[in-house]
């Protein structure tokens, strides 16, 4: 059975596991409204690996004997100046969740929660994973210096991004 306040932790990543879907969501609004396609592919996506992330979470719970509490999601950002200020916020905002899961792991390791400690690891990795992958487009558009032709060619290369459910 999992700690009160662990279950609490978890609870609230929860909530930022879904608030990181809903604040890509509105992304890709964005770039919708932009009409560049393959950004906002690659923003979808993002959003189906959040909710992954966040189910991922809720089943441990469940699985763990705790309670899944959902709370208000927060309203996210709607304006953005370029796909450039998008990814760096996309980052800085990777860079944010990857504290709050160390911060997570820092708990069950206080709490003495082999099981949450093993779970929690997949989520170490794939923040190492969640930003590079945002810092390697930062860095790809200040390279073509946000617009023209070098755009649309990675306009071209997120819109071949899919989503593969990792495996569990
Ligand atoms: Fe759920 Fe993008 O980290």
């Amino acid at each position: 059975m999992i700690s009160e306040k662990l279950q609490d932790a978890i609870n609230d990543q929860i909530n930022k596991e879904i608030f990181s879907e809903y604040y890509y969501l509105s992304m890709a609004a964005y770039l919708s409204s932009q009409g560049l396609a393959g950004f906002e592919n690659f923003f979808l996506i993002q959003v189906q690996e959040e909710r992954f992330h966040a189910m991922k979470m809720y089943h441990f719970l469940n699985e763990r004997g705790g309670r899944v509490i959902l709370s208000q999601i927060d309203t996210p950002k709607t304006e953005f100046k370029s796909p450039l200020e998008v990814f760096e916020l996309a980052y800085k905002h990777e860079q944010f969740v990857t504290k709050l899961i160390n911060d997570l792991m820092d708990i069950a390791i206080s709490e003495n929660d082999h099981a949450a400690k093993s779970f929690l690891n997949w989520f170490v990795d794939e923040q190492v994973e969640e930003e590079a992958s945002m810092e390697g487009f930062v860095n790809k558009l200040k390279l073509i210096g946000g617009k023209g032709n070098g755009l649309l060619m990675i306009d071209k290369e997120l819109g071949a991004r899919t989503f593969t459910p990792p495996a569990k």
